[in-house]
């Protein structure tokens, strides 16, 4: 652990509020060690470890993960059994700790999806971690930002059509009441790691105005170490929102 980093990111204020981060390179840490995927989504639950710890230790409010999109169900069924196998394992691991250090953990997505095994499994880990009031986790689990798009379009027309919502009264702000992330501001800081530069259909919407910081470190290397440099670069930033400089 790096305190030095820690408390300079304290001291320097303006903390992200809400972090999101892109998880990925979980099969290329794999590959470089001659092990099967699944080992590389295993080792991925450290990782996720850390950002926990160290978004509670840094003062960070909202953390919102990218665990499973909508588009990894075209994987191939023995990864995607894989990757349910582990969420469940972090949820029967975790969620002791998880309540103990007052974290509340939310699930985005269409959870119709899951199996019946781990539906349940997410939807204990949410009821048991209800009240947690040190950090809000967010699991995007079978989540499309698209599809969480489209989702409230539905919602919304559904509304008009009931009579209860006049068309010249859908604005931003009706449409963000209507996404999965409806409870949240959006995310100050996105993380993503393993080097790519996409947003892979995440938090289409949310991100308008996020900062983007691109690590090649693998997930399954991630620590609460680059999670603090990842803040400590964003607190060099200046936000413009679309605006002139002050
Ligand atoms: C991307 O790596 C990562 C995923 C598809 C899943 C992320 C899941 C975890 C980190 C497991 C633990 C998470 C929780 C919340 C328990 P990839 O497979 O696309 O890697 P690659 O691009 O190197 O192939």
């Amino acid at each position: 652990m790096n305190s030095a980093l820690l408390s300079e990111i304290k001291t320097t204020g303006d903390l992200p509020q809400h972090v999101a981060i892109i998880m990925d390179g979980n099969g290329r840490w794999a590959k470089d060690r001659m092990l099967p995927r699944s080992l590389g989504h295993r080792a991925g639950m450290k990782s996720v470890r850390e950002s926990v710890e160290g978004c509670i230790e840094a003062g960070v409010e909202i953390l919102t993960l990218f665990a499973f999109s909508q588009e990894n169900w075209s994987r191939p069924d023995s990864e995607i059994g894989a990757l349910m196998a582990v969420l469940v394992e972090f949820i029967n691991r975790e969620l002791k700790d998880l309540k103990r250090n007052g974290v509340e953990v939310s699930a985005l997505g269409d959870l119709d999806r899951l199996g019946p095994k781990s539906r349940a499994a997410v939807d204990k880990l949410v009821r048991e971690t209800a009240g947690g009031s040190n950090l809000n986790l967010n699991l995007c689990i079978s989540y499309s930002s698209r599809f969480e798009l489209a989702r409230a379009a539905k919602l919304l027309a559904q509304e008009v059509a009931d009579g209860v919502l006049r068309p010249e009264d859908i604005d931003e702000a009706a449409v963000e009441n209507r996404l999965y992330t409806a409870r949240w501001p959006d995310p100050d800081l996105l993380i993503r790691t393993s080097g790519e530069q996409r947003i892979s259909n995440f938090l289409l919407w949310q991100l308008a105005y996020t900062e983007i910081y691109v690590t090649p470190v693998l997930w399954p290397d991630f620590t609460r170490t680059d999670l603090f440099e990842a803040i400590a670069d964003f607190q060099r930033r200046e936000r413009r929102y679309g605006r002139v400089p002050t």
